[in-house]
Parts: structure tokens; sequence; C-alpha cells
């Protein structure tokens, strides 16, 4: 790969949540999506990546355990109702945790592996020609979300990742210069 087709993948990716539900992501796609993420950097090798892949009835399923943990909550009932079928918007749903570490310190660097994992995992699906948004879980929801993934009550969910095939493409956004400074 030349560093120009690099940059030109990366500058191609846009979250996307015009997902068109009926297409289909291989096995083989899942397993290189997962595995771009765990070839993200991990302080010490405490390797944090959790993944629950989401498919079929299990997507609706996924949204009435969010959303029974959001009515109990006493959130909005629009957004109650939502969610009980938006992860069927797309046919394959990731759910993304961190394990917890042995130190704050640790755990907030398996956050930051597992946050540059899911960007691996979002470029590779973009050089499968998918769509695909990094969605926050609901606040309050993790441990609704950790029991329905068999995930440890400890790991914390910090995306659930619509994939699929594009059913539109999506606005372009902007992307002003970052602060950048030089000590030449
Ligand atoms: C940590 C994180 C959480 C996000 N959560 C949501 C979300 O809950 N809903 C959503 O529509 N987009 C979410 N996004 C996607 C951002 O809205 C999106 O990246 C941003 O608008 C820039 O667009 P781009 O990804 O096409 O460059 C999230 C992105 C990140 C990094």
């Amino acid at each position: 790969m030349q560093p120009e087709e690099l940059a030109s993948l990366i500058a191609s990716r846009r979250s996307n949540i015009f997902i068109d539900a009926t297409s289909h992501v291989s096995d083989s796609q899942i397993n290189a999506l997962i595995t771009a993420a765990q070839f993200a950097p991990n302080h010490k090798h405490t390797w944090p990546l959790r993944v629950c892949v989401v498919r079929g009835e299990s997507r609706e399923q996924l949204g009435h355990k969010i959303a029974d943990s959001m009515e109990t909550r006493g959130d909005d009932p629009a957004k109650v109702t939502k969610t009980r079928t938006k992860y069927s918007r797309a046919p394959l749903v990731l759910v993304v945790a961190y394990a917890q570490g042995n130190s704050d310190s640790e755990t907030i660097e398996n956050s930051y592996a597992v946050a540059a994992g899911i960007q691996n995992l979002l470029l590779q699906a973009e050089s499968f020609g998918f769509a695909a948004l990094w969605s926050t879980p609901a606040k309050g929801a993790n441990d609704a979300i950790t029991g329905f993934c068999d995930f440890a009550p400890t790991d914390t969910v910090v995306g659930i990742v619509y994939v699929g095939s594009p059913a539109r493409p999506a606005p372009a956004v902007e992307r002003p210069h970052p602060t950048v400074t030089y000590r030449n």
C-alpha cells in the first residue's frame, strides 16, 4: 500500500447511519473487523478489547435490554421507544468494551487502546465499502449491556458500532485544522 492510499482510506471514512438493513457482513469480514481492532496498541499488553457480535433477532433483544434500563432511569419515553428497535438498522452491530485494569491509570489506558481499536475497525469497514457508525451506549445501561454480551460486570462499553452496506452516502464533514505547535 502506498502512503497516499492509506491517507485516502482514512479521509474517506465517514460516520454513516444510512445502512441497508438487508445487507450482509460475512463471518470473515467480521473477523477482519475484530482483528483490526485487536491490532491497536495497548499499554503493557493488557489486551483490554471485548467485542460482542450482535446479529439477527439479538439486535432487537439488545435494544430491549438497553431500553428497559433507560425506562428504569426515567429517560425520555420517545428515546426509550426508539432504542427498542434501533439496532435493527444495520445487519451487524458490534458492542465494544474495555476491561478494567489493575489500577486507575491502567483502566484509562485500556479505554484509549480500545478507542484506537474502534478506529482501526472503522477503517477496515471502510476498506470493505461498508457504512459504519460508532454510537455511544445510553447512560446507565452498562450493566444491562455487559450482561447481555456476557462480558465481565467490570467491563465498560464504549461503543455500539453499526456496520453494513451503505444505503446512501453520509454528508461530508468539514474538518478544521487541529491545534499543532512546533518547537524546532
Ligand atoms: C466516542 C464517540 C462516540 C460517538 N457517539 C455517537 C452517537 O452516539 N451517535 C452518533 O450519531 N454518532 C456518534 N459518534 C460519531 C460522531 O458523531 C462522528 O464521528 C462525528 O460527527 C464526525 O463525523 P465523521 O465520523 O464522519 O468524521 C461518536 C463518535 C465517537 C468518537
